[in-house]
């Protein structure tokens, strides 16, 4: 198949990867890619959301599919405008995205299919904020509806840390539009797990479950980051947990999306709270309870899970594309993987770019370990960092140990200026033993 990737991370550095490894051979693009993709496909230098400009190179090139990484151009409409030409997608319309794009109209979607998730209220009126906080206690969590590049939650400790989020976002309108309005919402008690659910709006297959590292320093410690290092699977839910998460969260879902006109195609992605034995269940009453929607695949965990994934990966994504999927489609293979992300010293604040990476070509892992690259561009014949989360070394094994193990051993050989990462990724998998 002629197929092109649209993104530039280490989640779309793992798509591409993981397609080049399919058993029949693809012609591989990616816009605008990176010099990880590079290596895999042809990069084609389109921005991600420049939605013109991806439906100019599709009308050209014709591929057989289009499998979009980020949110912002599903949000923008990127999806129907592919299909609108013809061209099979795996993405949602715009429509299905704003599961991610507006936190309100993922409560109301929840809200009317029964899915358990946190209480929450909707203010625009700074002083009903406010007065609203009393009503949930402590911690209370304060979000902007909109995107906000993941900085737009503030899980509050105290009554000032809520009301000075309430006021950056409906006073100073620090995100804009995108926290216009906000929600007050119960603080959710538990470990998270991330579900990947692979859909063509009528059946879904779940991914193997994994679990971010969203906190800069090791022992979950800092601000949150993108995410410093996933794995997968991540042993917070078993096998009936997702049985369960399937018929009471996924399906109904997209069920409701499908009532309302939405043909949802894609990955949706469920960020979940998972409340140990005797912890403080919420107000659902369930144990397990989302803390929100994405509308694509999660980055880093996308580069812990597809190293799961056998068989023929195109097919899966091609049939939930066209309303096809069935549940051969989807090969899980055993054991675990793990990825560690390696950053720029300052990040998630300000770093600097372009400095050098050393020691890339001595990562060539085979089957059992692989460094993707999350951001960085060619430049004069070297390969040099371009943004806060570089890399991504990702390591197979037979257990989750080993997995851990070839990850850091895809680490060693690796630096650049400032280089940092979290030496504990998997430590609640490891805890639970
Ligand atoms: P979100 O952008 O909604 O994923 O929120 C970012 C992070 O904030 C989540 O991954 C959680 O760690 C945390 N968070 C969001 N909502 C809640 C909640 N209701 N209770 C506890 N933590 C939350
Ligand atoms: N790793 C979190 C996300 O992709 O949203």
């Amino acid at each position: 198949m002629k197929i092109l990737v649209v993104g530039s991370g280490g989640r779309e550095h793992a798509i591409a990867w993981r397609l080049s490894r399919d058993p029949v051979k693809h012609e591989l693009f990616c816009a605008p890619g990176n010099a990880g993709t590079a290596l895999v496909a042809q990069n084609a230098d389109i921005a991600a959301d420049d939605i013109a400009g991806i439906c100019e190179w599709t009308r050209r090139n014709n591929p057989d599919l289009v499998v979009v990484g980020p949110e912002a151009p599903l949000v923008k409409g990127l999806a129907d405008a592919l299909a609108s030409i013809g061209t099979p997608v795996f993405g949602p319309v715009a429509a299905g995205a704003r599961i991610e794009g507006s936190k309100r109209f993922a409560k109301e979607i929840m809200r009317a299919a029964g899915v358990p998730t946190g209480l929450a209220e909707i203010h625009t009126d700074p002083a009903e904020a406010k007065k609203a906080l009393a009503r949930f206690g402590l911690p209370v969590v304060v979000k902007a509806d909109g995107l906000a590049a993941g900085k737009g939650v503030v899980v509050a400790e105290s009554v000032e840390e809520a009301e000075r989020a309430i006021d950056d976002m409906l006073v100073e309108s620090k995100f804009g539009k995108a926290g216009a309005e906000i929600l007050i919402e119960e603080f959710l008690d538990g470990e998270e797990c991330s579900i990947l659910a692979m859909t063509d709006g009528e059946n879904a297959l779940l991914l193997p479950p994994s679990q971010d590292h969203k906190r800069v320093f090791d022992g979950d410690k800092g601000p949150n980051t993108g995410g410093m290092g996933a794995y997968a699977p991540a042993p917070v839910v078993g096998a009936a947990d997702m049985d369960w998460i399937k018929s009471n969260i996924i399906m109904p879902v997209v069920k409701e999306l499908g009532k309302r006109g939405i043909p949802y195609r894609g990955i949706l992605y469920a960020g979940l709270m998972v409340t140990p034995e005797g912890g403080r269940i919420a107000k659902s009453g369930k144990r397990i309870n989302v803390v929100e929607f994405n509308a694509r695949f999660g980055d880093p965990e996308t580069e812990a899970v597809l190293p799961l994934i056998g068989g023929d990966f195109s097919k899966a994504l091609l049939h939930a594309a066209t309303g096809r999927l069935s549940d051969g489609d989807l090969e899980i293979l055993p054991g675990a993987a793990a990825t560690v992300i390696l950053a720029s010293g300052g990040y998630p604040g300000a770093y600097a770019k372009g400095k050098k990476i050393e020691g890339l070509d001595k990562t060539a892992g085979g089957d059992k370990s692989v460094v993707f690259h999350c951001g960085t561009a060619a430049k004069d014949g070297t390969i040099v960092t371009s943004g806060g989360r570089v890399l991504s070394a990702t390591g197979r094994g037979a257990t989750l140990r080993e997995a851990v193990d070839r990850a850091y051993r895809a680490v060693s050989g690796i630096s650049f200026e400032n280089m940092f990462f979290r030496k504990d990724i998997a430590h609640r998998a490891f805890e639970r033993n």
